[in-house]
């Protein structure tokens, strides 16, 4: 998605925004820009494609390009192609002002009617112009930029996290917040304007988040904070606990390849200090005051979108099945308009990554204006969706930076299993049976460093398949989510259209597909249901299809069937997609990499999805 650097302070901005570009590639984009303020006229560059390209336009055609007040902008198209001309920053009708924005003005086509009719002409395709022309035509008669960017919003429909400056007020960015994230970097004597903090960590640590309906004014040495309406808001400073290091690969050549080579850590992490081995319990702060609802609730919705939702369907395995809790889970864009049947005694449980996915966080406000208990799992501190809930659990992740998320789900599924060992045993589930299921949560990590060795064989197996058009993923029970989240890794990053079903479902239809050329990676550890899927993957073989194996380490019945298989340690059965997903997430990375995508940005996609 797109994203935001502004600066305002002594020091050159141009290299301060270029690399504070750089930081958030990983969120997805394809054009980038960059406006600052020079010598009474704002000086714009942007480009299609990559920030390399623009800082080389920079370099080029720049002449010299310096100034204390700049912001830059990377562009995910919504409206327009990504063309030199729709990225941003765009200009008002006098180019008194330019604006970079990050999200969509709904009703932009009435404004541009009116400002066209008004005169006005419009070189791109984007909304985000007519909100430039929106802001320059109020700013003739507000008398300050602020007092304009304000007035022009009371107008808008949408969502937005912008930030605007003047050439007639080379002193300040003027920066607003609605339904996209937005944060204010406090410096001395500088400051800052982003999207997501790694794009100013190296600079500040102290950040204030703008909350939706929020203006803020920044010059160097302060923060004016107001509400559209202008009503003055103090807001706190908060210090971000991020680590450089934490942003950068780390010597792997993808950060995909880092982040799945750190599930060991993070598993521990999203259990440390949580996880009571002895007692055979669990203690999470975040839900201490929520407790008494989370034990009375009727049911617990989950709601989620992508990866996290596949997280959400393991999540209902768990607490139905372990903590006996009636569980649903629904599409968060699905669940926010369709107007769900919710009591004040449901809880719903939104599970997110980022903590800013539009469709996520407008579910957590469809839940919580019908009166339920609205709970966050979510990794990124201060996020959004973190603080608009009743209460919750961070997974500390870590930054996730690989656009396929791998650490995060992982993690997701960890906590849920906390979670759900919580409830468990508040709801009867003897101490010496939580002591079998904490002990087993703890030894996970161990045994996910045992699949890690295990990546040559993968790359094997990656270079016998790269080429193949189609994969099927199968799986029952709880590793029915673990073969859509297989599947998914796969269409992201390599572009091979897959598939994931639950296994005894493919004779209803998709059996149609098998053939020599259908790769069929299955999930098959030895649980209750093993002969059940043994007896699938015989359904598959009998017609020819290529059979990748997910089996365990034990499973001797599993090489007479499978043309490949990878091991994996035994666990508790419902713990088991928290193991069984690492070597699909290896699959798709290698199959990705022997065919060639750039792993670490792939197409069209976006790493936080922010608008809906
Ligand atoms: C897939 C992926 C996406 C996200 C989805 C939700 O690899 O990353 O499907 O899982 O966009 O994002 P969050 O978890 O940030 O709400």
């Amino acid at each position: 998605m797109c994203g935001i650097v502004g600066y305002i302070g002594p020091r050159d901005c141009v290299p301060i925004i270029l690399e504070g570009l750089r930081r958030l590639e990983y969120r997805g984009y394809d054009s980038a820009g960059i406006a600052l303020v020079k010598g009474g006229r704002i000086q714009v560059h942007k480009k299609a494609g990559k920030v390399a390209a623009l800082a080389e336009s920079v370099r080029i055609n720049g002449n010299g390009l310096s100034g204390g007040l700049g912001m830059g902008h990377t562009r995910w198209a919504t409206h327009g192609e990504p063309t030199d001309v729709n990225a941003h920053p765009h200009f008002d009708a006098a180019s008194e002002i330019a604006i970079v924005h990050i999200g969509i003005i709904e009703n932009y086509r009435a404004i541009k009617t009116a400002l066209v009719r008004d005169g006005h002409t419009f070189v791109s395709a984007t909304d985000t112009e007519v909100l430039a022309h929106l802001i320059g035509e109020t700013y003739k008669t507000a008398g300050d930029l602020t007092t304009a960017v304000r007035l022009a919003l009371a107008r808008v429909e949408g969502t937005y996290g912008l930030v605007v400056l003047s050439s007639r007020e080379p002193d300040k960015l003027v920066a607003a917040r609605k339904g996209s994230p937005l944060i204010i970097g406090v410096g001395e004597g500088e400051n800052f304007v982003a999207s997501d903090a790694a794009a100013i960590v190296e600079h500040t640590r102290h950040v204030v988040y703008l909350e939706d309906g929020e203006v803020a004014e920044v010059t160097r040495d302060k923060v004016r904070t107001m509400t559209i309406e202008d009503v003055e808001v103090e807001k706190l400073v908060h210090e971000v606990t991020l680590e450089l290091s934490q942003i950068e690969r780390g010597g792997y050549e993808h950060f995909m390849l880092k982040e799945i080579h750190e599930q060991p850590e993070t598993i521990c992490n999203a259990m440390r200090g949580r996880l009571l081995v002895e007692e055979g319990d669990v203690k999470l702060g975040g839900l201490q005051n929520v407790l008494g609802k989370l034990l009375s609730a009727r049911r617990i919705v989950i709601t989620a979108c992508g990866t996290s939702w596949h997280a959400a369907l393991v999540g209902k395995y768990m607490l139905e099945q372990i903590a006996r809790v009636p569980t649903d889970v629904e599409y968060a864009s699905e669940f926010r308009y369709r107007n769900p049947i919710i009591n004040i005694d449901d809880v719903v449980l939104l599970v997110s990554q980022s903590g800013e996915t539009a469709d996520t966080l407008a579910a957590l406000r469809e839940a919580k204006s019908k009166g339920a208990t609205v709970l966050g799992i979510v990794n990124v501190v201060g996020s959004t969706i973190a603080r608009e809930s009743d209460g919750g659990v961070y997974i500390h992740a870590g930054p996730e930076i690989g656009v396929a998320s791998t650490k995060a789900f992982t993690s997701q599924l960890t906590v849920l299993a906390l979670v759900t060992l919580l409830l468990a045993r508040a709801r009867g589930m003897p101490r010496e049976k939580g002591r079998l299921l904490a002990q087993e949560l703890a030894s996970l990590p161990q045994k996910v460093e045992g699949i890690l060795t295990r990546d040559e064989q993968i790359k094997r197996i990656a270079e016998e398949f790269g080429d193949h058009k189609n994969f099927l993923y199968l799986g029952r029970g709880a590793n029915f989510p673990v073969a859509l989240e297989g599947a998914l890794k796969l269409k992201e990053i390599s572009y091979i259209h897959a598939e994931g079903y639950p296994a005894a479902e493919m004779k209803h239809g998709p059996i149609a597909l098998i053939d020599e050329q259908m790769p069929v990676v299955v999930i098959v550890p030895k649980d209750a249901i093993h002969e059940k899927v043994l007896s699938n993957i015989q359904e598959v073989k009998a017609r020819r299809g290529r059979i990748i194996a997910v089996a365990n380490d034990d499973d001797t019945e599993i090489d007479q069937l499978a043309e490949f298989v990878i091991r994996v340690p035994r666990t508790y059965g419902f713990f088991g997609p928290i193991i069984n997903v690492i070597p699909l997430q290896l699959l798709a990375y290698y199959i990705a990499v022997a065919r060639g995508t750039n792993v670490d940005q792939p197409r069209n996609l976006a790493k936080s999805v922010t608008v809906e």
